[in-house]
């Protein structure tokens, strides 16, 4: 296992392109999830230095926190509720330019200005988890986001 992360690029894409490899081979002989939603957590908070990052996944009819890097978060989510739920109930990223214009945004810091949600699916793609990002930056996440969080969310299979 890589024992420390190195940050190379300037641009988001280049330190996205640089930290999926060592994001793969930090998880691959891993096969405890929740020890690897911990580590991708910390690499991403590492990296960009987000408000929160961090893990919820699915339990019976709830999105349940799991490891982040942040401040405390709300524990438990229902499906369809704020942007978490709705990226579940939707099945699919959501990406939040401004948290104040999101019906339902469930704020569990005051400083989270925009934020993505990426669902990560099992085999019978249903979701069974979901990675939320926040910035305290408004309209921090683009396509460029959503491309390289969904491949680093896809390596969990
Ligand atoms: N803002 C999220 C809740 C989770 S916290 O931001 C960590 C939402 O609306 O689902």
């Amino acid at each position: 296992m890589a024992e420390n992360i190195v940050v190379q690029g300037e641009s988001k894409t280049e330190i996205y392109k640089s930290l999926t490899p060592q994001i793969a081979s930090l998880i691959e002989h891993e096969p405890d999830i929740v020890a690897n939603f911990a580590n991708i957590s910390a690499v991403l908070k590492q990296a960009f230095n987000f408000l929160w990052v961090g893990f919820y996944r699915v339990i019976d009819s709830e999105l349940v926190l799991g490891p982040f890097q942040g401040p405390v978060a709300c524990t438990r989510i229902s499906k369809g509720k704020g942007v978490c739920g709705s990226a579940w109930a939707q099945g699919k990223t959501i990406i939040v330019a401004d948290v104040d214009l999101f019906p339902g945004h469930i704020a569990c810091s005051s400083l989270s200005r925009s934020e993505i949600v990426v669902p990560l699916f099992n085999g019978a793609r249903e979701v069974i988890a979901v990675l939320d990002v926040d910035s305290e930056t408004i309209n921090n996440f683009d396509a460029i986001d959503q491309l390289h969080l969904e491949e680093i969310v896809a390596l969990l299979n």
